[in-house]
């Protein structure tokens, strides 16, 4: 579909929820605090190939820190950026694992939100579809 509308109200912090929009997986993950102070650690950024999404895989809103347009949701195209396969969700968040997604065709590995960490086949960050709030829980892709 052109338009795919998330109703964000069961989308308990830590959980996402997978749709398709044009044919494609697209992730929504409602990120918990703690994961949305990792995405910001040094550490974390050190550790990833793009860290502040220069190559420009998203909307011009969502060229920040958190790659999208409030921090707690996260909307990201989920298919790898190597060959294709889709990134399995890995929501655990600590400073050794700091959570994201593991694809399971060559081991690349994205952060929370979407970021690539460094030394994955994956050449760039997940891709960010264009996505609007309509209300602070009614989102729409597309
Ligand atoms: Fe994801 Fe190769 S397709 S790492």
């Amino acid at each position: 579909d052109a338009v795919v509308d998330i109703d964000l109200t069961h989308l308990a912090p830590g959980q996402q929820v997978e749709t398709v929009w044009r044919g494609h997986p697209v992730f929504v993950v409602h990120r918990t605090q703690d994961a949305l102070q990792a995405l910001q650690t040094s550490e974390l950024q050190r550790r990833l190939r793009d860290p502040v999404s220069a190559e420009h895989q998203q909307p011009d809103y969502a060229v920040n820190w958190h790659r999208s347009i409030v921090p707690e949701y996260g909307v990201m195209v989920g298919v790898c950026t190597h060959l294709g396969c889709i990134p399995r969700f890995r929501p655990t968040v600590d400073l050794a694992a700091p959570g994201g997604y593991a694809c399971p065709c060559h081991g690349s590995r994205f952060d929370l939100a979407g970021r690539v960490f460094a030394g994955a086949p994956a050449p760039y960050n997940l891709p960010v579809p264009p996505h609007t709030l309509v209300t602070p829980t009614h989102l729409r892709i597309g």
